[in-house]
Order: structure tokens, then sequence, then C-alpha cells
């Protein structure tokens, strides 16, 4: 029987709301190669064009909204009494905003804001550029996107691995499978026991970990694999 749910998202899951995935145009992100805009180094290297790029993308989430998938996802959170969270890559707002609230977003998130100097996170909305205050300490210059760029370490890996320890059912939905640690969560919990299922439009890298498979469009999979999902938990 099912108690314990772990849900891993990814890009996939908010293309149909209008927010790009990341390996569609040869691994360009909206024209950025990643090494520019997405690592310690090119924020060294290129603040201006690091905030711009995150600035760019956090203006982006006023004009998107969830999309069927996200809410799937909400309603099976509210209604099942298990076990169960949301790991997002994603850094977009959507799983919230549709009301999931078992979530956890691994890579940061675009409305959050890291101070380097006092080492506070805090909400933020608008623009960041290179030049804003920290509202905690006051000093200009060190507040950064609260993004987990390529070689830092993503956020809550001992929740995540406890449960994903602990899964009856893991499930990926919307993810090319390419960026570890997050790829690597399908055979944790395979190991550890777990049944395990892929919703994305084509197969993932690590597609043949999975014992089941379902390719389409999210927002078509998610709700209804959550109404087969719910309406075996009511019958048993
Ligand atoms: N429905 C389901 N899946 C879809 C849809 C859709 N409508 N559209 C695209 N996909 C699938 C693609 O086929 C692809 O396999 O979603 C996956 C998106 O893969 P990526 O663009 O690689 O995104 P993701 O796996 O989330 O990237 C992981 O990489 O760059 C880093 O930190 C960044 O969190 C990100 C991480």
């Amino acid at each position: 029987m099912i108690e314990n749910i772990v849900i891993l998202t990814g890009a996939g899951i908010s293309a149909e709301s209008g927010l790009q995935t990341f390996r569609a145009a040869d691994g360009l992100w909206e024209g950025h190669r990643v090494e520019d805009v997405a690592t310690p180094e090119a924020y060294r290297r290129n603040p201006a064009l690091v905030h711009q790029f995150y600035d760019a993308r956090r203006a982006r989430l006023a004009e998107v909204v969830p999309n069927p998938a996200h809410e799937a996802l909400a309603r099976l959170d509210a209604e099942w009494s298990g076990e169960l969270l949301i790991v997002t890559q994603n850094v977009d707002d959507l799983h919230e905003r549709a009301g999931a609230r078992r979530l956890l977003h691994m890579h940061g998130e675009l409305l959050s804001a890291w101070c380097q100097s006092c080492d506070d996170r805090y909400e933020w909305d608008g623009p960041m550029g290179e030049g804003a205050h920290c509202p905690r300490c006051a000093r200009a210059g060190q507040v950064r996107p609260d993004i987990v760029w390529f070689g830092e370490m993503p956020y809550d890996m001992e929740r995540i691995d406890a449960a994903l320890i602990n899964a009856d059912l893991f499930v990926s939905i919307g993810t090319s499978g390419a960026v570890y640690p997050a790829a690597g969560f399908v055979q944790t919990a395979r190991y550890r026991g777990a049944r395990t299922l892929e919703i994305n439009l084509e197969p993932s890298q690590g597609s043949v970990f999975f014992d089941e498979r379902r390719y389409g469009p999210a927002s078509v999979e998610v709700p209804r694999w959550v109404d087969e999902l719910l309406a075996q938990s009511a019958q048993s």
C-alpha cells in the first residue's frame, strides 16, 4: 500500500504556463550560455549580466499562472493523508500559487534574496540589480539571487534524503534527469524499495530506472495520474 510519496518536479511542469525549459534550445537559457549566468564565477565576472537575467525571469513570473499539473499536485497535497513531499528544482512560485504546501525549493527561489554580507535570506520582488541594499544589514551590493548555481549545494538535502528513504512511491515530473543530485533521487528511492513513476514529454536520461513511464504533456498526464491515485486510495 502506498503511504509515503515523494514527487520531484522540473522545468517541464511549468512549460505549459509559458516558462521556458532549460535544455530546449541547445542548452541555452534565453540566449545565454549556462556558464555565463548560472555559476558563482559568472557572478563574480559579470554581476550586471547575471542580475539582468534573473531580474527578467522574476518579472516574467507576474505574466504566468499555474497550469492543471500544478493544480493537480496541490489537490493531492491537500487530500493525501500520508506523508507527501514535493521537491521542485524550479525557481518559480507556481506550485505554491496553486496551493501546494508540502514543498521544498531545492534550487532556490526567484522571489527570495540572499545577503552575502549578513547571510540572511528574505522575500524579494521586483528588480534586484547590482547595488541593492540589504534590508537587514543595510550594506549595498551584497544582495544576490537566492538561486543554487552550478557548483553550489542544493537546499534541504537532509530532509529530501530522509523522505526518499521512506518513500513508497517516487514520481518524477517534467525533468530531463541531467542535473545531479536530483537526477539520482530515483535510484535512491528505488534502492530503498519505492515504486517509481516518470511523467514527462519524452524519456528522460534516467528513464530506465522507472517502473512505470507516462509520456505526454504534464497538464494532461499529471491530473490523470492524481485522479487515479486518489480513486485507488479511496477504495483501499
Ligand atoms: N510536459 C511534461 N514534460 C515536459 C513538457 C510538458 N509540457 N515540456 C517539456 N517537458 C520535459 C522535457 O522533455 C524535458 O525532459 O521537461 C524536461 C525539462 O528538462 P530541463 O529543461 O533539463 O529542466 P530540468 O530537468 O528542470 O533542469 C534541471 O538544471 O539548469 C539546471 O537548475 C536548473 O533546475 C534546473 C536543472
